[in-house]
């Protein structure tokens, strides 16, 4: 079965960080606040019922570092599904403190491993009941096989976060200290949240999205936004059991 075709039997996504972006037929989207216009032509704000062009993506403010504000999404996101649950969590949402060994700081550090490291870890947690529900259904067809179709946690991490590709030929120039080590993090903590949620048929894995032409990713990026998600899309929705733990 193609990804795109088992997309479809996903009911709900979650996509964190996605103010800057318009992900097509994805259910949810969040941002930290309502100050980029595009996706919001493209869905229906959550609470207020005014409808535009895809009234099945709900914009939810969310700030990724904020226990607070997680909480509230989670009620907001409680809401929606209802007694479907949430199929499929992703934590986007990353930022590039960019700093060498000369320059870095303390904070810069902690600032960057918060939002790419701590803030996956803490958002999977509050949602772990949405998303136990979810599992608990069975998925498409009741089958009990793992994928988004049923439950999954997606981790979006970066092969600057590798610790083995940082050496000899193949490192590079990008000595990027709070970064790089929040991603490795990120890695860490996406294997350790694979064993804790596989009780529950919740799959867990990291992807690269590729180096992409983004704020993030600057001009010289190879993949337009367009082409790394569409890889994405098609990447996450033929998940299965043996992908779960993995990073690609
Ligand atoms: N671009 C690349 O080449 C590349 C390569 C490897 C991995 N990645 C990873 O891919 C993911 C997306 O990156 P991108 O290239 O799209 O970066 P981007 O253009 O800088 O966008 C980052 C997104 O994260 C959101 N965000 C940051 N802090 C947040 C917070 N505290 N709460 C909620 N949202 C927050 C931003 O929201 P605001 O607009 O509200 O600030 C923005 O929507 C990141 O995890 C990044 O590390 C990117």
């Amino acid at each position: 079965m193609s990804g795109a075709v088992n997309f479809k039997k996903c009911g709900s996504v979650l996509v964190t960080g996605a103010s800057r972006r318009q992900l097509g037929a994805w259910r949810f989207l969040t941002r930290q606040d309502s100050h980029d216009q595009e996706p919001r032509e493209h869905a229906t704000t959550s609470g207020t019922g005014r409808e535009t062009r895809h009234p099945n993506i709900h914009i939810i403010t969310l700030d990724v570092v904020n226990q607070e504000s997680i909480e509230k999404s989670v009620e907001e996101v409680g809401q929606l599904v209802q007694e479907e649950g949430l199929n499929c969590l992703i934590n986007n949402a990353g930022v590039n403190v960019v700093a060498g060994f000369q320059t870095v700081t303390a904070e810069m550090m902690i600032e960057n491993f918060h939002t790419n490291a701590v803030a996956p870890l803490m958002i999977t947690k509050a949602f772990q009941p949405l998303l136990k529900r979810a599992a608990s259904r069975g998925g498409a067809g009741g089958t009990g096989s793992m994928g988004i179709q049923r439950a999954a946690v997606i981790n979006v991490t970066s092969l600057l976060g590798s610790v083995e590709l940082n050496w000899g030929e193949r490192a590079n120039n990008f000595n990027w200290y709070p970064y790089r080590t929040s991603k490795s993090a990120l890695n860490m903590v996406s294997r350790c949240m694979a064993v804790d949620l596989e009780p529950d048929g919740i799959l867990c894995m990291a992807i690269h999205p590729g180096w992409v032409r983004t704020d993030m990713g600057g001009s010289e990026a190879p993949l337009s936004p367009e082409e790394s998600v569409s890889s994405l899309l098609s990447v996450i929705g033929g998940l299965t059991e043996k992908d779960h733990g993995s990073f690609c």
